[in-house]
């Protein structure tokens, strides 16, 4: 009778467990339902005004891996690149999969600026300000080429 009692909370709590996490991605999806305003004029139609050379790439891959502040961005976009950094999946939206043409395809080089710079309100994105723009550039050339 104990047993039965026992088992059938077990069974309760497992179904809680993961009706809590149904919602919730547990990979990289693609597409990605994205919902992100886009940039201002200003910087939309921005261009990248440096060529991806090898030494800038390996600028990017340092900022992108070990020093951008507030937060590297593998973090929440994942070394790979595909959104599945430890908080990349638990954000709601969830972060960018930068590996999925499909979804990259739409956003320009000024709308990407304009997201890092300024981070994405309402999302877990958050601002650079810190970066000086050839910095924000090499960056966007190292999540671009995640896509190739
Ligand atoms: C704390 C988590 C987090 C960190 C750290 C983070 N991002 Fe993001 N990023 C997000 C989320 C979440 C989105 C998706 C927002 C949305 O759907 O509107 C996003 C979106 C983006 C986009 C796409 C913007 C668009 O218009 O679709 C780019 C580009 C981007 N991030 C670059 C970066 C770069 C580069 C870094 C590091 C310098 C970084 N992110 C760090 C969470 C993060």
């Amino acid at each position: 009778m104990k047993i039965t009692v026992i088992i059938i909370s077990i069974a309760i709590w497992v179904s809680g467990v993961s009706l809590a996490f149904a919602d919730k991605p547990d990979k990289a999806q693609c597409p990605q339902n994205r919902t992100t305003p886009d940039a201002p004029g200003k910087y939309f139609g921005l261009k990248n005004p440096l060529e991806p050379t090898e030494k800038r790439m390996k600028k990017g891959e340092v900022l992108y891996m070990d020093t951008a502040q507030p937060m590297q961005c593998l973090h929440c976009h994942g070394a790979r690149g595909d959104g599945t950094g430890e908080l990349g999946l638990q954000a709601d939206p969830p972060a960018r999969n930068f590996t999925c043409a499909e979804t990259m395809k739409s956003i320009s080089d000024g709308q990407m600026f304009w997201a890092i710079k300024n981070g994405i309100e309402g999302t877990a994105m958050p601002a650079y300000p810190d970066l000086a723009d050839w910095q924000i550039w090499v960056l966007i050339h190292y999540v671009s080429q995640f896509g190739e």
